[in-house]
C-alpha cells in the first residue's frame, strides 16, 4: 500500500502532526511549497487576505508518483474557516492524479471545519467515505491527535494497527528465544 502525506504549514504545527503521521503510516513526506515568505506580521494579513480572497497560490509541481499512490493525506493549518489556500492549490493542480485523500487539518478555534473534506472529495471525483480530523491543540496534546488519526487511517484501509503489529513481533521475539 503506497501512501504519501502532503503537507503544508505556516507555523509549524502542521509539519511536526505530518511528520507523525507519515511514520506511523509508513508513509513518504511531501511538503508543498507556495515559494512565498509568510513570516512575521506582513506575511500573516497577506496570508489572511488571500484565504479570505480564496486566491490559490502558484505552487511547485509535485513530483511525486500521485497516481500510484493509494491514499494521500493532506496535512495543514485552517485559514479564514478553510484548509489553507497552498493545499487547495496542490488539489486542484493533482485533482486527475488523487485517488482517495484523507485530512488532518490544524487550527485555534473548536468548530467543525469539514467543508473542505466535501469540497476537495468533489474535485478529485470522490464519492466514498474518508478519514478527517481537526485537532485545535499544541505541543504533545497534538502529537497525540496526530496519533490517533493515523491509526484511525489505517483502520479504514485495513491496515494493522501498531498495537497488533508491536503484539505480533514481541509474540514472534519470545518464538525466537525457545
Ligand atoms: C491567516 C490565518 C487565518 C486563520 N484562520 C483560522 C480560523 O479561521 N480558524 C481557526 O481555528 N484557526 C485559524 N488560524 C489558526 C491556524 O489554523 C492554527 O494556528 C494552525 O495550527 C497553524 O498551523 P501551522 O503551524 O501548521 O501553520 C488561522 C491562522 C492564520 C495564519
Amino acid at each position: 500500500m503506497r501512501i504519501l502525506v502532503a503537507y503544508y504549514s505556516r507555523t509549524g504545527n502542521s509539519h511536526k502532526a505530518a511528520q507523525i503521521i507519515a511514520k506511523r503510516l509508513n508513509a513518504q513526506l511531501y511538503k508543498i511549497d507556495d515559494l512565498y515568505n509568510r513570516k512575521g506580521p506582513i506575511g500573516y494579513i497577506k496570508t489572511y487576505w488571500e484565504a479570505l480572497r480564496k486566491k490559490y497560490p502558484y505552487v511547485k509541481e509535485c513530483r511525486r508518483k500521485l497516481r500510484e499512490c493509494d491514499l494521500v493525506v493532506l496535512c495543514g493549518p485552517i485559514w479564514v474557516k478553510r484548509l489553507a489556500t497552498p493545499i487547495y492549490s496542490f488539489v486542484e493542480d493533482n485533482c486527475n492524479k488523487l485517488k482517495k485523500l484523507a485530512y488532518f487539518m490544524t487550527c485555534k478555534e473548536d468548530l467543525p471545519y469539514n467543508y473542505d473534506v466535501v469540497k476537495m472529495n468533489m474535485m478529485i471525483g470522490y464519492e466514498g467515505e474518508c478519514t478527517y480530523m481537526q485537532s485545535n491543540k499544541e505541543g504533545q496534546e497534538l502529537l497525540e491527535d496526530a496519533v490517533k488519526f493515523a491509526e484511525a487511517v489505517k483502520k479504514d484501509l485495513g491496515l494493522p494497527s501498531t498495537e497488533d503489529l508491536e503484539e505480533t513481533s514481541s509474540k514472534e521475539a519470545v518464538k525466537d528465544e525457545k
